[in-house]
């Protein structure tokens, strides 16, 4: 499974890429606005044309996701069009992210905006990672459309079912994979039980069909919701980079290293 950082953090980018771990780069609206609101609290000036530069080099060719923020068709594709030519010719890396279904409101007539922009800009190479994924469906839909990623939002189902549960709960804490039981039922949104069991339907129903679009597991907040997301088979999960970090520790490591550290021979030590 590849690993990509989700993040619009210089900082963090490139040190994911220093640790050798990240294999691309997802942004969205608001990861942007946390990272330039952190440079301008520190007084730092900033050329945001520049700074998506530095990113897109960071990422050394692996694909870096930058998000419409036009909501209708036309304006998608015309933005996507922008960015695409404004950022590709940095390090040729660029996706799109194009929300699957824009509409603010079910009644709304664009539903199906998302995927027609999708749609034309695959028909002009622009490769594109459609995101707000919430149902295999979508995924679907998506894929059929030309998309080069679809990005199931697992944490964000999880929110939403211990809500309509009005459970109190932290977002970042462990939600079952099987699902949870309140009453004697299993919380469900038409079908899906957890944000895992969202990736693991769109992974068989793409991989079912044989279609070519990847599966980017999107919203995941704790290390466990990683392992999961890699064993039913999504070939990208994005992670914030403190879940990358977390991924690599356990109390028994500290405590063995803590334990050799204190048994070293200077014997030993003089050898090297
Ligand atoms: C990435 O593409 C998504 O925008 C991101 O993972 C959303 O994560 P969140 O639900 O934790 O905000």
């Amino acid at each position: 499974m590849k690993i990509f950082i989700d993040s619009a953090d210089l900082d963090e980018i490139k040190q994911a890429y220093a640790w050798g771990v990240a294999d691309g780069v997802t942004t969205n609206p608001s990861l942007l606005k946390m990272a330039v609101e952190k440079r301008v609290a520190k007084g730092k000036k900033l050329d945001l044309k520049t700074y998506i530069m530095q990113i897109l080099e960071t990422a050394g060719g692996t694909p870096v996701s930058l998000e419409v923020t036009k909501t209708t068709a036309s304006t998608m594709i015309t933005q996507g069009k922008k960015l695409f030519k404004l950022f590709n010719p940095v390090a040729g890396n660029v996706y799109i992210k194009i929300p699957v279904n824009p509409a603010f409101k079910a009644k709304d007539k664009s539903h199906f905006d998302g995927i027609a922009a999708i749609r034309e800009l695959a028909r002009c190479g622009i490769p594109t990672n459609c995101t707000l994924i919430f149902t295999p469906e979508q995924a679907l839909l998506a894929a059929k459309a030309g998309a080069g990623f679809v990005s199931p939002f697992a944490g964000r189902i999880d929110d939403d079912l211990r809500g309509s549960a009005n459970l109190k709960f932290d977002k970042t804490a462990y939600f079952p994979e099987d699902g949870m039981e309140i009453d004697g039922e299993v919380l469900h949104d038409n079908g899906i039980v957890s944000g895992i069991d969202l990736v693991a339907q769109c992974v068989e129903l793409l991989q079912g069909y044989g279609l070519d679009t990847e599966v980017l597991a999107a919203s995941l907040r704790n290390t466990r919701q990683v392992r999961e997301a890699a064993l039913v088979g999504a070939d990208i999960a994005t992670l914030p980079i403190g879940v990358i970090a977390d991924m690599l520790t356990h109390h028994k490591t500290s405590e063995g290293m803590e334990k050799f550290t204190a048994d070293i021979v200077p014997e030993y030590e003089a050898l090297t």
